[in-house]
């Protein structure tokens, strides 16, 4: 549509912006607190700021009408020769590229990572070595299933792929939030994606697994079981991306300055505590906020609440590898805690957002196969075969081999080698010769021998003597013990979530033979009680033994594996929502801000629209947002302060009654003073753990416990009962 001359002379006399207001600046915030690294400061000679610039075209022209194709007359047709409008449209048509053939859907930020002390003795990796090296990261998060646009909060696995840019190169570690996988082998992969992802013929469904193909697929492949016990149980739908764990899930190899190696397994334990949604709250985000990781994370960063993890390994001596009673070469088994504890490294902190989402979150590219001397890979027969896929996927995805050069996956080493040309190569590169040995450029670039410290990559020597097979080994062949050491070392409420997942899941296929094979093919090897109650729930018959001998493991239960022992202990980020009318108590709702502050929580005050309430005494209270605008699941606890004629007022306001009854049922803790206790008699909601009166300090700490807690699950049953 055209513009007037007269608004278009208006704006072209517009004063000038004289500077960028500092929030329309991502993450400059961070910035400010002096949150930048080497990788970030690399960054900046590619960053572009248009403030006080004129309007220009791809080739550095200024350019004068922004508004108007060039036309044969103001109502003619329009010119070839218009090369602004042409290049401003091809740009536009050539914007998107593929997404990811699975992680489409992700969120990522810059921080770093920093070693405890120097581990030498495990790994000569450089960045294991300096306490007082901080090395710079790319974190990013990702759901599996779902494209680009899906849910943040859909049942699934999360990506947790991170990105180290040591001194002697890239190390990706591409792990995901539960430590097993769905499949033993590689070429299985296809298979597992295409059975996962929506079914061809509709599409449907968009960021699940309960569909027919998906569980057609996991109950004729019973390796699948244990890692598909995961994905039903809370873990697959995290509170956010701060509350995962993160792991390797394959065996690795660390190698000394001795050149002695060992194998490992790597974990990262969040300083925020493991926990997770409820299901219903977890459905009903997807709709009320699509973004609702994305969001935590970044807000959070830009709050200050730096999201950290340690990370840790499980450490096998090579001599020690055939001594479990499963194969550490198998991605489906976990090695239980109990056998081998987790040993802390270091810490990484994420406390910088990203400048533009497609530059660094899209372009990101991370592989497996980067690592650095001091680390190498096991035969693990899934791990092999994604060091191939990474690389391949993104030659297409981000159009050619150079896509090293995208600034956001350059390493802060550099990278010389004679390595030349293809698609949108921007390293000038000086020099005669391409090629190695060479004597013209006096044989530069070299080989570095290896070495214990900065040496060259030097693939460990294990020997290896066997027929080319295709074969699984015997020793990866038990599907089922560890999915009931994983049943078994879950809580109550944990084991009961995970029938209801799975009576949810199977409850959308439609043909009745894939959900009775899951049942009685996988479910009953598990655990016949699970099976029972699962098929109970779909109208099966109850199976009454399964269908493979059980097996004798060493480890019986793994309290390591259950979130009720993952939790922080206290109320640090966490956010709570203060309920209030005009007459409310300004004292009790100031009170309960500042207790809340002390403790490292954020408080929200939530009116019935978004303007300001008067308080019983008088004043102006302003609010944050409206009930409605940020609703309870955005919340982890909700106060209702007293004031006679805000509680009136809520008593009529159902946004606020479903508000408070949602929370309830979502087992939140909720505290209420003064008259609201009024309001909880009207919904019919009597105290428990995390219902709670509070006056004083001693009760705000009863309240502060409850939500240190996570959730009241003894009120879980009850809960049931609530309509919202
Ligand atoms: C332990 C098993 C696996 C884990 C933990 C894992 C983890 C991940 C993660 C975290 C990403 C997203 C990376 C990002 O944020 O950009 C990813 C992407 C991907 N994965 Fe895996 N994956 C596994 C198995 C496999 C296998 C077996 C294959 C293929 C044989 C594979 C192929 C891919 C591909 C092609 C991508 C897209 C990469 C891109 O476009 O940049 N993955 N995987």
């Amino acid at each position: 549509m055209g513009r007037d001359k007269e608004s278009l002379m208006a704006s072209k006399n517009a004063p000038p912006v004289t500077e960028t207001p500092k929030s329309e600046m991502a993450g400059t915030d961070t910035l400010d607190r002096g949150n930048t690294n080497e990788k970030l400061e690399s960054l900046e000679q590619f960053r572009s700021d248009a403030t006080q610039q004129a309007l220009r075209t791809n080739h550095g022209v200024k350019i004068s009408d922004n508004q108007n194709t060039l036309k044969v007359g103001s109502r003619g047709p329009s010119l070839l020769e218009d090369f602004i409008m042409r290049e401003k449209i091809t740009h536009f048509d050539h914007e998107r590229i593929p997404e990811r053939i699975v992680h489409a859907r992700g969120t990522a930020a810059h921080g770093y990572f920093q070693t405890y002390e120097d581990h030498g003795a495990l790994s000569k990796a450089g960045f294991l070595r300096d306490p007082g090296k901080k090395t710079p990261v790319f974190v990013r998060f990702s759901t599996v299933q779902g494209p680009r646009g899906s849910g943040d909060t859909v049942r699934d696995v999360r990506g947790f792929a991170v990105k180290l840019y040591t001194d002697e190169g890239n190390f990706d570690l591409v792990g995901n939030n539960m430590p097993v996988f769905f499949i033993q082998d590689a070429i299985k992969f296809p298979d597992f994606v295409h059975a996962v992802k929506p079914e061809p013929h509709n599409e449907i469904p968009t960021g699940g697994s309960a569909h027919d193909t998906f569980w057609d697929f996991v109950s004729l492949v019973p390796e699948s079981a244990h890692m598909v016990l995961w994905t039903m149980s809370d873990r697959a739908i995290p509170k956010s991306l701060r509350t995962m764990q993160g792991f390797g899930i394959h065996t690795f190899r660390f190698i000394n300055t001795e050149g002695k190696s060992s194998f490992v397994k790597f974990h990262w334990k969040p300083k925020f505590g493991v926990c997770s949604l409820v299901w219903d709250e977890a459905q009903k985000l997807a709709g009320k906020d699509t973004d609702f990781h994305r969001r935590d994370l970044w807000e959070s960063i830009e709050m200050g609440d730096y999201p950290e993890w340690e990370l840790g390994v499980q450490i096998v001596a090579e001599e020690d590898e055939h001594k479990f009673d499963f194969d550490l070469l198998d991605p489906t088994k976990i090695i239980p805690e109990e056998l081998v504890p987790v040993t802390p490294l270091g810490k990484m902190v994420l406390n910088r957002n990203p400048d533009n989402y497609f530059a660094e979150t899209e372009q990101v590219a991370f592989c497996p196969g980067h690592i650095v001397p001091g680390i190498d890979f096991s035969n693990d027969p899934l791990l092999q075969g994604r060091l191939f896929s990474y690389t391949d996927t993104q030659i297409s995805r981000l159009g050619g081999p150079n896509f090293h050069e995208i600034p956001i996956n350059r390493p802060i080493a550099p990278n010389h080698n004679g390595q030349r040309d293809a698609q949108h190569r921007t390293t000038i590169d000086k020099g005669r010769a391409s090629y190695e040995p060479n004597s013209i450029d006096g044989g530069w670039p070299k080989e570095t021998p290896a070495g214990p410290v900065d040496g060259g990559f030097e693939t460990y020597p294990e020997r290896v003597e066997a027929h080319k097979v295709r074969e699984r080994s015997e020793s990866f062949g038990d599907h089922f013990s560890q999915a009931t050491l994983f049943f078994q070392s879950m809580s109550h409420h944990e084991k009961e979530h995970i029938i209801a997942a799975y009576s949810f899941e199977l409850g959308k296929v439609e043909r009745e033979y894939i959900r009775a094979r899951q049942v009685n093919e996988i479910l009953a090897n598990i655990d016949l009680e699970l099976a029972k109650r699962v098929a109970a729930n779909l109208g099966l018959p109850a199976p009454t033994a399964g269908t493979v001998p059980a097996r004798q493991t060493s480890v019986k239960e793994s309290p390591a594996l259950s979130q009720v022992n993952l939790l922080s202990g206290d109320i640090v980020s966490r956010k709570v929502a203060i309920l209030v009318a005009d007459g409310v108590d300004g004292k009790a709702v100031e009170a309960m801000k500042a207790a809340l502050t002390a403790e490292g929580a954020h408080a929200k005050v939530l009116g019935p629209t978004s303007a300001p309430v008067k308080t019983a005494d008088g004043q102006s209270l302003p609010v944050d947002a409206s009930a409605e605008g940020l609703p309870s699941v955005a919340f982890d606890a909700v106060f209702v302060p007293g004031g006679k004629a805000s509680i009136e007022a809520l008593q009529g306001d159902g946004v606020a009654l479903h508000f408070i009854l949602e929370a309830y049922k979502h087992l939140k803790a909720i505290s209420f003073a003064g008259e609201a206790k009024e309001l909880l008699k009207l919904l019919r909601l009597e105290e428990d753990a995390g219902l709670l009166e509070v006056s004083d300090s001693k009760s705000f700490k009863a309240f502060f416990n409850a939500i240190a807690q996570h959730r009241v699950w003894d009120r879980e049953v009850k809960a049931k009962a609530v309509p919202a």
